[in-house]
């Protein structure tokens, strides 16, 4: 019939031609239900005919309504917030963020040594065997290796990918590279697999040190040393060395200071001893220079490895290694007047 043809050829064009289309087909007075009530008056005979075409008719009005009722919801939704969006009402402000302790402290360091003629230096932190154990003089199967829990990525005879457990693989990285004098400081992350407290992480942050050239002796170690702790913790501070043990250095050694919070008169920081240990180091060990194809009868040189969280938390007595890395808003504005 005539409206099935209209009904095919509709095509809307806003909510209110849909709204226009429901109210002329659909609603009780409209056309379907008009021609149903007329359907009531034909004969018998006429109605099996007409049944069908009839309902074939209402469902398809039915359709037509059902696909396009939503077509403009969007639309019209949106002119309504616009009517009530202030548009003169000022926005929201920009929130500046404030550089992490842990940068503060790297940065500090890293200028300290620059001064001295250290270069910065950095290494991948998914390192293989060679550059974090072997070539470092870790033999093979020796417990030294347990000293650092390591996170292993692919376990493999003589050839294991590891994230780095000391910033010491960029000391072997650095002699491979090229030839002596070498006098670089090599700041990263690195990875230990242990139970997070707060004491311990299962990732945290090291500066290494390492200065080869001729004649290069423990003396000019200390000396380094001594003035790199003045320079930080100022003027004052003593040092103590006490003997230790890395398979990459010797002799070894394990530098303390007198307890910057309590300046000797104990506390919890210091264990009640008045000194604080901050760093290992030593005289790197011939066969590492070996390994690294440096001459080991010429050249001799020193390392040093330190832990940056430890140096931060003693600057600024922070006593649980967890807020560095929970990205606590409170905590980390606190260094806010710092640059
Ligand atoms: N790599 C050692 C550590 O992670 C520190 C160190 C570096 C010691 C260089 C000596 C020389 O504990």
């Amino acid at each position: 019939n005539q409206y099935t043809e209209e009904i095919n050829n509709w095509t809307p064009h806003s909510q209110q031609e849909v709204e226009n289309y429901r109210l002329k087909f659909l609603v009780a007075k409209g056309i379907v239900k008009g021609l149903f009530e007329e359907f009531k008056n034909v004969s018998s005979e006429e109605k099996r005919l007409l049944g069908k075409v009839l309902n074939e008719f209402k469902q398809l009005a039915e359709a037509r309504y059902a696909e396009t009722k939503d077509l403009f919801e969007v639309s019209a939704d949106s002119s309504k917030d616009s009517k009530e969006q202030d548009l003169t009402l000022p926005g929201p402000g920009f929130e500046i963020g404030t550089r992490h302790p842990l940068s503060l402290v790297r940065k500090e360091i890293v200028e300290i040594f620059k001064k001295l003629g250290f270069i910065v230096a950095e290494g991948p932190e998914i390192e293989d065997d060679w550059h974090n154990f072997t070539a470092l003089n870790f033999p093979e199967e020796h417990p030294a290796r347990d000293m650092q829990d390591t996170f292993f990525i692919r376990k493999q005879e003589g050839n294991d990918i590891a994230l780095r457990t000391h910033t010491s693989s960029v000391q072997v990285r650095m002699m491979e590279s090229g030839t002596p004098p070498f006098r670089a400081i090599m700041p990263g992350r690195v990875y230990r697999n242990e139970a997070i407290s707060a004491r311990a992480h299962c990732f945290f942050h090291q500066i290494e040190g390492l200065y080869i050239d001729e004649g290069v002796s423990f003396a000019d170690l200390k000396q380094t040393l001594y003035h790199f702790v003045q320079e930080l913790f100022g003027e004052g501070t003593k040092v103590r060395f006490r003997p230790s043990y890395f398979p990459f250095t010797e002799p070894s050694a394990e530098m303390d200071i007198s307890c910057t919070i309590c300046k000797g008169a104990g506390c919890n920081m210091c264990k009640y001893t008045g000194w604080v240990e901050i760093l290992g180091c030593g005289m790197v060990d011939p066969n590492v220079l070996t390994n690294s194809k440096i001459d080991a009868k010429k050249y001799t040189g020193f390392a040093f490895g330190m832990g940056i969280e430890r140096i931060t938390n003693l600057k600024y007595e922070i006593k649980d290694l967890r807020l560095f890395s929970e990205n606590d808003i409170r905590f980390l504005r606190q260094f806010e007047t710092e640059t």
